[in-house]
């Protein structure tokens, strides 16, 4: 029996973006935290809390969707006080994470039922990939703009979350995804996306809300009349409406037999990351005023430029 069952309120906490790199990899040009030691910073926080029935991590779990990221990522998930549920986000390259996250306590099961809930993994990259002659599913080839990439559900994944939330005999379900449907941050709007939740939505009914990262801009908001709740990244947060870095962080969530869910944002090292302002060519970016190609050029000015 999970622990939390003894007051049925099943405890859960959400890491995204976790974005594990090697010791051999470049972070960004020191942009991006050192993943590594955000994790310890939130593991520390974890081991100081409540009891937890399940960790969901949603998706950007390795930076380049490599092996070995994948390798130090399954490592630092084992030591998780709970066991642990992924799924893959837009960094994540597919064979490479089927291959590299599994192992005793951590685990990519698509759907997991815990008490009156139904917690169910959707693939939000499942659109934009190619089943191969031998019915394989691959990252397609020409996947240049992937670490951009917003959401894309396609008909198979769709056709898959009603039949899922039809088969359960669990009251509620719960959306854990990658990409949140339609999020306030801006650079993350993408259309076609909300418009194939929005279809959705109403053959869902027993939907009672989203658990999602890719915006490294933790928030909650309504779709659909239900609640959906970003998760802090690892990698690197902004607070768009003060302009500054945020430091890395989770979510908790209590989701109670009435369907309802409570959450809230856990921020860790202050200290050691604190909230710098951000430049305004980062702002323009994050307030989709740039492309990521003009954000790079400048980025690439100043380099040869400095002043
Ligand atoms: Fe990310």
């Amino acid at each position: 029996m999970m622990r939390g069952m003894a007051d049925d309120i099943v405890r859960v906490a959400q890491l995204s973006d976790t974005h594990f790199l090697t010791d051999a990899d470049d972070a960004e040009g020191g942009f991006a935290y050192d993943t590594a030691a955000a994790f310890e910073a939130v593991l520390a926080d974890l081991d100081g809390g409540e009891a937890l029935d399940l960790v969901c991590v949603t998706g950007d779990i390795a930076d380049h969707g490599r092996a070995p990221q994948y390798a130090r990522a399954a490592e630092a998930f084992a030591r998780l006080p709970a066991p642990v549920n992924v799924c893959p986000g837009n960094h994540d390259q597919q064979l490479a994470f089927g291959a590299g996250m599994g192992r005793p306590g951590v685990g990519t099961s698509r759907v997991i039922e815990t008490g009156v809930w139904c917690f169910l993994f959707v693939d939000s990259n499942a659109g934009v990939m190619t089943v191969g002659d031998d019915g394989l599913v691959r990252d397609p080839d020409d996947y240049g703009d992937r670490l951009h990439r917003n959401g894309a559900l396609g008909s198979a994944e769709a056709a898959w979350i009603r039949a899922m939330h039809d088969a359960t005999t669990a009251e509620h379900v719960f959306v854990w995804l990658h990409h949140p449907p339609d999020p306030p941050a801006p650079l993350s709007h993408d259309a076609d996306y909300a418009a194939e939740w929005a279809a959705l939505m109403p053959d869902l009914p027993k939907v009672r809300g989203f658990g999602g990262g890719h915006t490294h801009v933790p928030d909650d908001y309504s779709f659909a009349g239900v609640p959906a709740f970003v998760s802090p990244a690892f990698k690197n947060n902004f607070d768009l409406e003060a302009g500054t870095l945020l430091p890395p962080g989770y979510r908790r969530y209590e989701f109670a037999t009435d369907g309802t869910i409570s959450s809230e944002t856990r921020l860790v090292g202050e200290d050691t990351w604190p909230r710098h302002p951000l430049g305004r060519s980062v702002m323009a970016l994050l307030r989709a005023e740039i492309t990521y190609a003009e954000f790079d050029e400048i980025v690439a000015r100043r380099r040869a430029a400095p002043d």
